[in-house]
């Protein structure tokens, strides 16, 4: 069974349709999920949710997804300094006010984590967890310098055993380490990727009785139209910057 996992949208259109495309190339891509964080950023949040939905592309809800749809005081994102505290803080804002009431909703009924059985389950082979943050919260960091200790126990919480996969992003730097037999993966950012390679990323999985392989691929899109949307919009313009650098500059937003 392959699939093909895309984390962290970020209401960014443009690379969102050229990672639909490259999985739609992928003739052995078999199921697509999302690992959430779908709005916030950019400004296609609705355009990007409707995508999705025309795709019938289901997925988990990320710290961004769950904050706009409950209207918490604040995204659920790290910041480190006055100023990108008060860029994040400005993009929330955007977000709130440009979202629609159906997007909202859609948003809202996001679950928390999907659980599968790419083999049925009935006779023994991996299980796959698509997770956003970590076990218990959307907002945790799982970093690719987490110590075993941490990633063992967060495979314990999940309930997953050896040859197993957990799956997540939130951090928008794609990594894979096996710890214990199990793999955790995280894919990296569609569309806004932190490692300062600006191209989308996404994981493509196979999984059969007894193999996980995972390949991490970065797509080309036309950064220079998502910048040019930002820029024309009031979302703070450091963003397109931000995009074009692939995160380079204000490393931690
Ligand atoms: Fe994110």
């Amino acid at each position: 069974m392959r699939y093909a996992l895309m984390s962290d949208i970020h209401a960014n259109l443009p690379a969102l349709d050229a990672v639909l495309a490259d999985v739609d190339r992928r003739a052995d891509a078999g199921a697509v999920y999302h690992l959430g964080d779908l709005v916030g950023y950019a400004p296609w949040p609705n355009e990007v949710v409707d995508r999705l939905h025309e795709r019938g592309i289901i997925g988990v809800a990320g710290n961004y997804d769950s904050t706009v749809a409950t209207h918490y005081k604040h995204c659920g994102c790290r910041y480190e300094d006055p100023l990108q505290e008060e860029l994040s803080h400005r993009s929330y804002a955007w977000t709130l006010e440009h979202v629609s009431d159906e997007t909202k909703a859609r948003l809202a009924g996001l679950p928390f984590r999907i659980d599968l059985r790419p083999l049925g389950g009935h006779a023994a082979g991996p299980t796959l967890r698509l997770i956003h943050g970590n076990h218990a919260l959307n907002t945790v960091y799982v970093t690719s310098d987490r110590s075993d200790e941490f990633l063992a126990k967060m495979g314990q919480s999940l309930g997953v055993h050896h040859g197993d996969v957990v799956a997540f992003g939130h951090t928008h730097k794609p990594w894979h380490r096996v710890v214990d037999g199990i793999h955790f993966v995280n894919t990296g950012s569609v569309g806004r990727p932190k490692d300062g390679d600006p191209r989308a990323s996404y994981a493509l999985l196979s999984l059969d009785a007894s193999d996980v392989r995972v390949e991490f691929r970065r797509i080309e899109y036309d950064v220079e139209r998502a910048a040019t949307a930002i820029l024309d919009s009031t979302l703070p313009h450091e963003f397109a910057h931000y995009l074009r650098s692939g995160g380079a500059s204000l490393a931690t937003l």
